[in-house]
């Protein structure tokens, strides 16, 4: 399936300048999201995954889907705020600024294998956000799984040598 030609990009979206690769354009078609999601399974198979852990807030749709399909848990990092109960907190660069994500600390236990999900990397400061959460409550990150990589902002560096796949890039 030609996902790439498939996704919509949005000109000057979040500001002028940007082009936004719409996620939408696969989850409106249900052939398109059940192939990733066929794509995402393959991927893990390596893996022996314990948990899966998506982002908010576009990693929910891949991550719950996925969970589903593979019988397994899934937990979600939010953005601060959002999640009730004890948490543990990681802050991440953004262009102008800086966002917060937590996890609540009883999401993973020690020595779990953790799949951390998103639609999208960019500067991959959000997933390196999202695996220091992971790694605070004892979870080991074993693999990273996204929809689109853009490439040329160097976001598989923030990742380490964990496993990365991406279904496409632009
Ligand atoms: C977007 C995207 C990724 C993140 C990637 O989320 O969905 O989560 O940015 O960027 P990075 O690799 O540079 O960190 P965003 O925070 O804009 O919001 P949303 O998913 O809640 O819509
Ligand atoms: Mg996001």
């Amino acid at each position: 399936m030609d996902l790439k030609n498939l996704i919509r990009t949005i000109p000057d979206f979040p500001k002028p300048g940007i082009q936004f690769k719409d996620i939408e354009s696969i989850t409106e078609h249900p052939e398109a999201f059940s192939h990733v999601v066929e794509r995402f399974s393959e991927a893990m198979e390596a893996h022996d995954i314990d948990k899966i852990v998506a982002l908010d807030a576009r990693g929910f749709l891949f991550g719950g889907a996925l969970g589903l399909r593979q019988k397994l848990p899934i937990v979600m990092a939010r953005k601060k705020g959002k999640l009730g109960g004890d948490c543990v907190a990681e802050t991440y660069a953004l262009e102008y600024g800086s966002a917060e994500v937590e996890l609540q600390k009883t999401a993973i236990k020690s020595g779990e294998k953790v799949m951390i999900i998103d639609d999208l990397l960019a500067t991959g400061g959000t997933a390196a956000a999202a695996a220091a959460l992971v790694n605070q409550v004892g979870g080991d990150v074993t693999l990273f799984a996204f929809v689109i990589e853009l490439d040329g902002l160097n976001g598989r560096a923030q990742l380490g040598d964990v496993d990365t796949v991406a279904l496409v890039s632009f």
